[in-house]
Formats: structure tokens, sequence, C-alpha cells
């Protein structure tokens, strides 16, 4: 089944448009500030690395989202890459708490990150976008590190997946 728009009719709805952007396959992350009892993590999948030198990486986020002010007053946030035995985990920071699951925290350059994690990265942010409903915040790069070990959890059409083939180029 096809779904289209034409250029020059009317702008699709709501509805249209997250099953269109939804076709976007992307990974899941927590974004994160803060530092011992005091961390809040928020699921995010608009991360996007954008350039290496110097490393940078963004993140949107919406306007109403409690971690949005938090983020604007901290400027520096962790990014922890979700792998694929991580769906409740996406689901616990996405305001659906998961009853039994006690996040493991560890802190690296003041900020606590999800131990975990695929991959992790702390950034201090360079500028902040007003777009829309959401604000991006560009983050220079302070730290990180990955494991080579496991693979990503996958979100895709509004649900979670896993890769089907390892990857390759
Ligand atoms: C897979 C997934 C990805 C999400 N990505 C984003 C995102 O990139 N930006 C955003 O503002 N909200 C995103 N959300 C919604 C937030 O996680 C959700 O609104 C959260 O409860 C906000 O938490 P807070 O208000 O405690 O900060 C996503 C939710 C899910 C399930």
């Amino acid at each position: 089944m096809v779904e289209s728009m034409e250029r020059g009719a009317a702008l699709p709805d709501q509805h249209f448009l997250r099953a269109m952007f939804g076709r976007f396959a992307s990974g899941v992350t927590v974004v994160t500030c803060g530092a011992g009892d005091a961390v809040h993590g928020m699921t995010a999948n608009s991360f996007t690395s954008v350039s290496l030198e110097p490393a940078l990486g963004l993140v949107s986020l919406s306007r109403n989202c409690r971690m949005h002010d938090r983020l604007v007053a901290a400027r520096r946030f962790g990014v922890s890459v979700l792998a694929e035995g991580h769906r409740h985990v996406s689901n616990h920071f996405a305001g659906r708490p998961v009853d039994g699951y006690l996040p493991a925290f560890e802190e690296r350059c003041g900020v606590g990150l999800l131990s975990d994690a695929l991959a992790w990265m702390i950034l201090e942010t360079e500028a902040e976008h007003r777009a829309g409903t959401h604000t991006l915040f560009v983050g220079r790069l302070v730290s990180c590190g990955y494991r080579a070990d496991a693979h990503p959890l996958i979100f895709f059409g509004g649900g979670y997946g896993a890769l089907s083939a390892p990857a390759s180029a």
C-alpha cells in the first residue's frame, strides 16, 4: 500500500506526518542531565551526529517535556544509546515507568549515564535553535565510549525492532 501526498495539496494531518516520519528507522537514546539522586532521563530518538571536527551531536526536544528546561539550565547532558534488549528502558524514560526496573547510572563528567548503554556521550550545549514546537540542542562532545559486542534497539513505524541481519557496508 502506498500513501502519498501530492505537491500543492493541503498539508497532511499529524497522523499522516507521524506515519511518514516514522518510516525513517532510528536508534533510541536516553538523554540525561544531573547526577547522583538528581539524574533526569528522557527517551529520545532524535539524536543525530552532526560533525566530526569539531565533534558535535544534537537532540531535538519538545518544549513541553520536563527535560527541556532542565537541559537549558544544565548546559551539559548525556546521551546513552540503547541496546537490543532495552525496550523496557525506552518505555520507562518515555513516561511509562516499568514496575521493578531500577535504572543503574554511572557518573561521568558530572552527568549520570546508563551503565549498560551501547554507546555513551557527554555533550556540552553549544547552540540552541528553536524549531516549531521543539528546540534543537547542539552539543560539543566532551567524553564518549561504546561497546562493539552488542546490537542496537531500533525504532520504526512507532514500534521497536532489531537488526534482522548483521550490518555491513
Ligand atoms: C522511542 C521514543 C522516542 C522519543 N523521542 C523523543 C525526542 O526525540 N524528543 C522529544 O521531545 N520527545 C521524544 N519522545 C517522548 C519523550 O520521551 C516523552 O515525552 C517523555 O515522557 C518526556 O519526559 P520528561 O517530560 O520527563 O522530560 C520519545 C518517546 C519515545 C517512546
